[in-house]
């Protein structure tokens, strides 16, 4: 049950939604868990629940997009923590339009969370874990970063950025004792979700297999088991947590 016992986890848009779930997750198992989250009432929330569950915490006001931030969190969390075990880059925004109506912002701001946010917070943990020669990193990807989706060219560039990201520092770190992976759920009722129209809802349902949308604690759940000892063998994936969507 306690397989994360003494170790501390960072998890990014920890305020709510998978975040929040991945957060309450890693701390069921034992770890202490920090939040890189830009809405820090919902991020004390989290923090709240978090230690409710008998695990420190630590909410931190950061916006994983501007590398300063980043720094300045992970320099907080360093005086408390001497660094962290484990990075979950779930931060992640959409700006939807298609492409003929799409801004260079939409597109800047999309890639700068999703996208370079994984890759600043990458960079402020990996000292740490090499140092120790353990670490266990978790980006959260999407379905849609492997299949495409129409209206979504910046988020579903983001999520596939991921995926090459998670493959590429997956090999710069095994040797290291550092696994990198990445989650790509499906559809999951999260605030993200709820504002989507009832024919997009219907469509995405109509095509999965196991006839229901997705649970925050249904990524969580496969988040927590690439953190464990367990998963020590498993690098560089991108594995689908959305009820047989995509095969
Ligand atoms: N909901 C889905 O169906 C679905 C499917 C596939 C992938 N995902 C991915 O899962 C992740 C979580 O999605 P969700 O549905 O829980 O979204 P959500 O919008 O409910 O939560 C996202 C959280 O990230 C925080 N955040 C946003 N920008 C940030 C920034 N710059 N710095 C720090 N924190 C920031 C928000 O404040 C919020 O708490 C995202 O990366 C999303 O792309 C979601």
């Amino acid at each position: 049950m306690m397989e994360l016992k003494g170790r501390k986890a960072l998890v990014t848009g920890g305020g709510r939604g998978i975040g929040r779930a991945i957060c309450l997750r890693l701390a069921k198992g034992g770890a202490d868990v920090a939040l890189f989250e830009l809405d820090a009432g919902s991020a004390e929330e989290t923090t709240k629940k978090i230690e409710e569950m008998g695990v420190k915490s630590l909410s931190l006001k950061v916006d994983v997009s501007l590398q300063e931030e980043v720094k300045r969190g992970m320099e907080e969390i360093n005086q408390s923590w001497e660094g962290v075990d484990i990075l979950v880059n779930n931060a992640g925004i959409t700006r939807d339009n298609l492409i003929m109506r799409m801004t260079s912002q939409d597109w800047e701001t999309v890639l700068g969370v999703n996208l370079r946010g994984a890759f600043y917070c990458t960079k402020a943990v990996l000292r740490g874990m090499m140092k120790k020669r353990w670490g266990r990193i978790v980006n959260v990807s999407s379905v849609v970063g492997k299949m495409g989706n129409p209206g979504q060219a910046n988020y579903v560039s983001s999520k596939a950025g991921l995926i090459g990201l998670t493959k590429a520092v997956a090999k710069e770190v095994a040797s290291r004792g550092i696994t990198v992976n990445a989650v790509a759920p499906g559809f999951i009722e999260t605030e993200m979700t709820k504002s989507l129209p009832q024919k997009a809802r219907d469509s995405f349902l109509s095509q999965i297999p196991l006839q229901r949308s997705g649970l925050p604690e249904d990524v969580a759940n496969l988040v927590f088991f690439l953190c464990t000892e367990e998963a020590g063998y498993i690098t560089g994936q991108a594995i689908n947590v959305d009820g047989g969507m995509l095969m």
